[in-house]
């Protein structure tokens, strides 16, 4: 697909755009499962991928921090795919980092469901943990190449 000069600027601007909700999507998931676990209610919620008590999404409800957890990973996943999709079809210099980024997001969600059905064994919870920032570095190194690319120091030229 040949693009103009005027409709790269906008695919860049699009992508730069999906890109950048995802990081902030991932990074939110981090931050709220730290509470779940400082908390201590990672066991609380102990099927998946609903609560034991089906939901319960009131304020400040039994689950409620569990689901936040959930969902929010949820949605961040989605939006790591839209932004895979939207790169293999239009913004192909980050189509592999996207790539990864789907199958690390795809595969924290699993190790999640483990963590839940393990009942916090602590290997999986490490494991859960380690995948979660790599999805990060992931997610922010796909959003970093929706920037041109600069060659060479200012001085050298
Ligand atoms: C994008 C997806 C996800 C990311 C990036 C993520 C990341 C994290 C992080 C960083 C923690 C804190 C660990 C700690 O400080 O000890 C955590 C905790 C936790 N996560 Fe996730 N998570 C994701 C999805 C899920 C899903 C889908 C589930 C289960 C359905 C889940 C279940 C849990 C549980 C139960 C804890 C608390 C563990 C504990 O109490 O030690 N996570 N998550």
């Amino acid at each position: 697909m040949n693009f103009t000069g005027r409709q790269k600027v906008e695919v860049q601007g699009v992508f730069r755009l999906l890109s950048f909700v995802s990081l902030g999507l991932i990074f939110a998931v981090i931050i709220v499962g730290a509470f779940v676990s400082a908390r201590g209610q990672g066991l609380s919620c102990s099927d998946w991928p609903l609560c034991p008590t089906g939901f319960s999404l009131s304020l400040g409800g039994e689950h409620f921090i569990e689901y936040v957890h959930r969902i929010i990973a949820l949605i961040g996943a989605i939006s790591v795919y839209v932004t895979t999709i939207y790169a293999i079809k239009r913004f192909v210099k980050a189509r592999t980092a996207a790539t990864i980024t789907s199958i690390a997001v795809s595969f924290q969600i699993a190790i999640g469901m483990l963590v839940v059905l393990s009942e916090l064994q602590p290997l999986i919870v490490a494991v859960h943990t380690g995948v979660g920032v790599l999805t990060l570095a992931l997610a922010l190194l796909t959003f970093i190449l929706s920037y041109p690319v600069i060659t060479g120091h200012p001085d050298s030229n």
